[in-house]
């Protein structure tokens, strides 16, 4: 079975996808330095999957540390994970987010080149649209960066464009994700943010849990039905099925491919709030706030050309991510590290 390297593999969305890698074939090897995750995921990847994961310590720009591990393991396409991803913090740190998010990649990339492995499938976001023009959301929108994070998706997506270009034998998938949030149904892993959480599920779920008082809605003055926020929330095990979907595409036939992985379907902030409420049975307090700086009204994809290029399509409905995000976050209150 082909051999997967997975960068970030500790991280939110990588470790659900290492367990639908497992579950479909394949075999991973994973790589994190930590810097964003808790190494205990790898005990409950244990535990999930029953068997030891494959995994090594290493920063992803660690050019010697990238050359050893090829060396040392079969590696047929990679996954780039391997990323900082806060959009804030990107705007007061932009020099380590230029660093990491790009100098990660093209070491990653070169590492590949120098052992002859040219399938390459990358985290992309849909921040790439910017404020978009129309909904929902085509590949062929117009893209833009309003922050350095976005930014670094946006060079990201033009570096791996430009080594097709230069030699077809490179074989690349940008995937941009929608909204991510829910949780292995097992509870064993989910999202665990450090510090005060940036995104609106792990907020809900760390209010409901006690951790925080209330929930603040960042606005209720946008021009949507009840004037909050809408998103495409996608369930992270759907995110990671179609990361299977483009390795098997790549895996079997030429040619590079970029596209949307979300649901196609938005809700409002005020419409996640009523739904948690009802998987958790929790009454869930907000308080209605200003809008966040950068927010856009509404955000969802047009999911048509995932389904068409790689017969993907999200499977899990709203209520199933919140039930999912429900049970991680009351099974470990505290996260990996409590
Ligand atoms: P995450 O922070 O949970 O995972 C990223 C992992 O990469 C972490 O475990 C971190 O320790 C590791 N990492 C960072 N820099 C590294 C380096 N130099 N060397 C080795 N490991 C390093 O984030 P996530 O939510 O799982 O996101 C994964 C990818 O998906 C990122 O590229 C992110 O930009 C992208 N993405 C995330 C979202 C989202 O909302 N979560 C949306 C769109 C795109
Ligand atoms: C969702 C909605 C908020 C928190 C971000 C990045 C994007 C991508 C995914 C990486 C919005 C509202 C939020 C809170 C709230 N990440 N909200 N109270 O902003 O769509 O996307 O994560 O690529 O690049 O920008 O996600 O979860 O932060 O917000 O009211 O405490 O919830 O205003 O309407 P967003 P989010």
């Amino acid at each position: 079975m082909p051999s997967i390297l997975l960068t970030g593999a500790t991280g939110y969305i990588a470790s659900h996808t290492w367990l639908a890698l497992q579950s479909a074939g394949f075999d991973v090897v994973g790589v994190d330095d930590f810097s964003n995750s808790s190494p205990r995921v790898l005990e409950r990847l244990r535990t999930i999957s029953g068997r030891e994961p494959v995994f090594e310590r290493a920063d992803v720009r660690d050019a010697a540390a990238m050359q050893s591990l090829f060396q040392r393991h079969r590696i047929d396409a990679a996954v780039h994970f391997a990323a900082f991803k806060a959009v804030g913090e990107s705007t007061q740190k932009p020099l380590e987010y230029y660093t990491n998010n790009i100098g990660g990649l093209l070491n990653v990339c070169q590492a590949m080149r120098r052992h002859g492995v040219s399938r390459f499938v990358f985290s992309s976001s849909a921040t790439v649209y910017g404020d978009p023009e129309s909904l929902p959301i085509r590949e062929d929108a117009r893209l833009t960066a309003t922050n350095p994070y976005g930014q670094t998706k946006l060079i990201s997506e033009q570096i791996l464009r430009d080594l097709g270009a230069a030699d077809a034998g490179w074989q690349t998938a940008c995937l941009r994700y929608f909204n991510p949030v829910g949780a292995h149904e097992s509870g064993l892993i989910g999202e665990d943010p450090r510090g005060i959480p940036n995104n609106l599920m792990p907020y809900v779920t760390q209010v409901a849990v006690g951790r925080r008082e209330f929930l603040q809605v960042f606005g209720d003055d946008y021009p949507t039905p009840d004037g909050t926020g809408v998103r495409d929330y996608i369930h992270v095990m759907d995110l990671a099925e179609g990361h299977v979907a483009a390795l098997r595409h790549l895996l079997d036939q030429p040619g590079s491919l970029t596209v949307n992985l979300g649901t196609g379907r938005g809700y409002s902030v005020l419409e996640v709030v009523a739904a948690f409420a009802r998987a958790s049975g929790r009454d869930l307090p907000y308080r209605v706030m200003p809008r966040r700086a950068g927010d856009v009204a509404a955000c969802y994809a047009d999911p048509s050309r995932a389904h068409e290029l790689l017969g993907w399509r999200a499977r899990h409905d709203l209520d199933r991510m919140c039930t999912d995000s429900w049970r991680w976050q009351q099974h470990n209150p505290g996260g990996f590290e409590a």
